[in-house]
């Protein structure tokens, strides 16, 4: 597979990398030995950058990817977890903390639960309004004098802090949401990343699968799937959204790739810099993925993808009233 290199670290990575969020909360059941036989397998099939979180199913996700890799060559992999998203033992959601000690305790749970001795890339997940980021990204960056972390990241954090935490410590990867139905880092974010040169990491390139055109009914999804309750995969919106997708159904038709590979080739020829980070449980899947970063659409087939769904055509935010109030902050 191609390789992109992450920001200004030196290294490169796969040109997608493996979202395995999935594999433990928000989407429905999973299975954990599927999931390990997953990763390696993505490994075998040249992926090397794979990404978790330390909320991600309450640590469930470091455990599971951290079971995955420690079969895998350490100096060929690079792993990617974050801070910040504070829970409760069952589930419940306390919040953001940027604060430094916290950040110092976050990284050994996660160490400990990965089973690593050093995290590659370390974000914050959401900027704490709280703390001066200044201060969070000076314990971040003592982190990586520790030895502890190789690199630094922050997601969904607006221009403004994305420059104040990069004159505190280097900041190699931004990773916020980007796929065709979030249209929003190309209004300043991706001007500051490139400046600065910050890698795009981009999350949810498929729109969570929805615009892989898998969803046909709004009520398949189980109550605990996080887009049961998603704005733009709910009522009315479902339906609005739907058509658009059927569009992009459409065209992927005509150059006989799926909608999921075509949303894909999309985000990936959006820049050299960007590097998408698709989830999946499915092995069919992980190897379409894996395909579509070697397609290479005509310009004016990805043009169309993309005037099928211009910045703001989407029906509904893409978090609720809560997660709409942490993003770019
Ligand atoms: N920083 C943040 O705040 C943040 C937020 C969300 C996600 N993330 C990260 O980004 C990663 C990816 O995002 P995501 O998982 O939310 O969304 P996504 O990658 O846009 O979509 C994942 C969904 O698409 C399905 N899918 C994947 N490939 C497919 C294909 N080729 N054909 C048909 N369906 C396909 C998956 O199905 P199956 O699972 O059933 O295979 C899953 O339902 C996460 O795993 C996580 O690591 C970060």
């Amino acid at each position: 597979m191609n390789r992109r290199k992450l920001g200004k670290s030196g290294i490169e990575v796969s040109a997608i990398g493996l979202g395995c969020m999935g594999m433990s909360e928000f989407y429905g059941p999973s299975d954990d030995r599927e999931s390990i036989a997953l990763i390696k397998k993505a490994f075998d099939l040249s992926i090397t950058f794979f990404d978790t979180a330390d909320m991600y199913g309450v640590g469930h996700n470091e455990i599971i990817v951290g079971q995955a890799l420690r079969d895998l060559p350490r100096d060929k992999i690079v792993v990617a977890t974050k801070f910040g998203n504070m829970r409760r033992v069952d589930g419940a959601n306390l919040g953001v903390n940027g604060r430094p000690e916290y950040v110092k305790a976050a990284c050994d749970m996660s160490l400990k639960r990965l089973g690593l001795d050093h995290i590659d890339l370390y974000y914050q997940h959401r900027v704490d309004p709280d703390v001066p980021i200044e201060e969070t990204v000076g314990a971040m960056a003592e982190l990586v004098k520790e030895g502890k972390v190789r690199f630094l990241g922050l997601s969904e954090a607006g221009s403004a802090t994305i420059r104040r935490a990069h004159k505190v410590h280097p900041i190699t990867a931004l990773q916020t949401e980007f796929s065709l139905w979030t249209r929003d880092p190309e209004n300043g974010i991706f001007a500051t990343t490139r400046e600065l040169g910050i890698a795009f990491v981009a999350y949810s390139p498929l729109g969570r699968g929805f615009l892989t055109g898998s969803f046909k009914d709004k009520n398949q999804f189980a109550p605990k799937d996080f887009r049961s309750v998603n704005p733009r995969m709910s009522g009315d919106n479902f339906d609005a959204n739907r058509k658009l997708v059927d569009r992009v159904e459409e065209v992927a038709a005509r150059e006989k790739v799926t909608a999921a590979q075509a949303a894909l080739a999309w985000v990936l020829s959006q820049g050299e810099d960007i590097i998408p980070i698709p989830g999946t449980r499915h092995e069919k899947y992980l190897r379409d993925n894996i395909a579509a970063s070697e397609l290479r659409l005509r310009p004016e087939v990805l043009r169309s993808l993309g005037d099928i769904l211009p910045p703001g055509s989407a029906a509904g935010t893409r978090y609720d009233e809560t997660g709409m109030r942490r993003v770019g902050i």
